[in-house]
């Protein structure tokens, strides 16, 4: 099995508040945008990354590349206004078939082997998403009143990557930009076309580095692993 991967990278971070790119953060001295190349740099059957990128970030992204000896990245392309827009741009590149995974470059701790259960779960259904089961107690809010609390054992949070045979990802883009559908992951996009999307389970610290408390979670994350802990 192998597959290529589309790492949208060429969002503005504004939530991290840093005044760049959140990518650019580093952690142990190393930028976030590396830790998260480096798990597909590093595996075999990865075939090839597609970057997407804001134009502003192009040099810097370059000289990290570079400096870091990443050399599985077959194409940078100019991402859009929204993350949606970033992928699809990325997508319009890909001319082969086979499976694909989207996956957000700010999140570094994604491991190889959930990477490899996603990608064979697509090559079987067509469309595979990783998740975690919901921890705390779900409830639906109007107005600051609880209208119901939801049944939470069916209730799983959802991460990237999410994977899918790269003619049904193609489909669902193209309904998706006839109908000017908005959606906030892939799978949502798949799901318009009535494809089942297969759930596979990965694990908490697949986090994305979103606000500024992230960052500790990232670090402690980063130090368990040091230690050699699961
Ligand atoms: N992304 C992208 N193109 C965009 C927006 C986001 O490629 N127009 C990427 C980000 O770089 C990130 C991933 O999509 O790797 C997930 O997005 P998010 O966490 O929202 O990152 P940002 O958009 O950078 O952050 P914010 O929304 O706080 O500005
Ligand atoms: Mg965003």
């Amino acid at each position: 099995m192998t597959y290529q991967v589309i790492l949208p990278a060429a969002g503005q971070g504004k939530r991290m508040g840093a005044g760049k790119n959140k990518l650019l953060l580093e952690l142990n001295g190393v930028p976030v945008l590396i830790h998260t190349l480096r798990v597909f740099a590093g595996d075999k059957a990865c075939s090839g990354i597609i970057l997407a990128i804001h134009p502003q970030d192009e040099m810097e992204f370059i000289a990290l590349l570079k400096r870091y000896n990443i050399t599985k990245v077959i194409s940078l392309v100019p991402g859009g206004k929204e993350r949606q827009d970033s992928i699809y741009q990325a997508l319009k590149t890909v001319k082969t078939d086979g499976v694909i995974l989207v996956h957000d470059a700010a999140r570094p701790f994604i491991r190889k082997e959930h990477i490899h259960r996603l990608a064979e779960t697509a090559v079987k259904t067509g469309a595979a998403i990783i998740g975690v089961p919901a921890k705390d107690t779900m409830k639906k809010v109007q107005d600051s009143v609880v209208m119901e609390t939801v049944e939470r054992s069916s209730l799983w949070a959802v991460q990237t990557p999410q994977a899918f045979r790269i003619s049904i990802l193609r489909e669902a883009y193209e309904k998706a930009e006839r109908d000017k559908f908005l959606g906030t992951d892939d799978s949502s996009l798949v799901e318009r076309l009535d494809h089942p999307v297969t759930i596979v389970e990965g694990d908490y610290d697949n986090i994305k580095l979103t606000t500024p408390e992230d960052l500790y979670f990232a670090e402690a994350i980063m130090k368990k692993r040091e230690k050699g802990f699961y």
